[in-house]
């Protein structure tokens, strides 16, 4: 028999989802790295581990976290994806973006993507929150080249609105409430996994970049792709090379990033439970 196509794995991952948890939630936020704070707030949560899901991709990190929750949050039940899959670690566009194709068959609506940063504009410093308002594609690869399954979405999805104004502006409203700073910014996505040299970042600000990360872009293009409504938040964990002049280190990027998950956890409890 031949493989089956994405469509009918994420159609197979997603009736799983089903009769494991039931009707979905409309919203789900995927955690980026050190970002796993927000599912201690959850309640009444229900975890599945990745492995159990079917057609999953497999964590090439033994140990990293890999986990489906649902449960509630700010009195509004979403899921949550507790660790992600990345092109650095040798996945392929569509693997990294398959949690995505599975979300949307399974029936939400809104996704949150959230990701660890270096700061590249000259007034972001380690611990802002930059609600994204667009980004660059510099991985070198789009997750939708290859034959276009149009039950998945059309072939050339329009990208001038990838992150929601709408919801942007329910973020700013709510960040200004709750005293919490929110920036904007622009995200530029590189493949890692080594961090970028200065005249690299030098380049991306020219660019027009205010942040630089090796996720989230993907999922992104992928989320719109299938229709789903996207607002992401970066979390400025260093300043990007050369701006200081000191060096980067993942465990400087870890901790900053709980840190700071924190304000970033009331700020998304506090969107899901206005909006959902
Ligand atoms: N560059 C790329 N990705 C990152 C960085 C960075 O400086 N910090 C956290 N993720």
């Amino acid at each position: 028999m031949n493989d089956p196509g994405l469509h009918e794995r994420a159609v197979e991952a997603a009736t799983f989802l089903r009769a494991a948890i039931g009707d979905p939630p409309k919203v789900a936020v995927v955690l980026g790295s050190g970002l796993g704070v927000l599912a201690d707030r959850m309640t009444d949560a229900t975890v599945i581990p990745y492995a159990q899901i079917p057609h999953f991709p497999r964590a090439t990190v033994p140990g990293h976290l890999g986990n489906f929750l649902v449960g509630s949050l700010g009195g509004a039940r979403i899921a949550a994806l507790q660790g992600r899959f990345h092109y650095y670690e040798g996945h392929d566009l569509e693997a990294v973006t398959f949690p995505v194709r599975v979300l949307k068959v399974f029936g939400a609506r809104t996704l949150v993507l959230t990701a660890a940063t270096g700061g590249i504009h000259p007034d972001f410093r380690p611990g802002d929150l930059v609600c994204l308002s667009d980004h660059l594609n510099l991985i070198g690869e789009n997750p939708l080249r290859g034959p276009n399954d149009d039950r998945l979405g059309v072939r050339f999805p329009d990208m001038t609105r990838v992150y929601s104004p709408e919801l942007r502006e329910v973020a700013k409203h709510e960040a200004n409430r709750l005293g919490l700073g929110l920036r904007e910014g622009v995200y530029a996505c590189l493949p890692g996994p080594s961090y970028e040299t200065p005249a690299e970042i030098r380049m991306l600000r020219a660019l027009g970049a205010d942040v630089v990360g090796m996720s989230t872009v993907p999922e992104a293009i992928v989320a719109r792709h299938s229709g789903l409504d996207v607002l992401a938040f970066a979390l400025v964990t260093n300043a990007a090379a050369g701006i200081t002049g000191a060096t980067i280190t993942h465990e400087e990027v870890i901790e900053a990033g709980r840190g700071a998950g924190q304000r970033l956890g009331t700020l998304i409890e506090a969107i899901v439970a206005m909006s959902f």
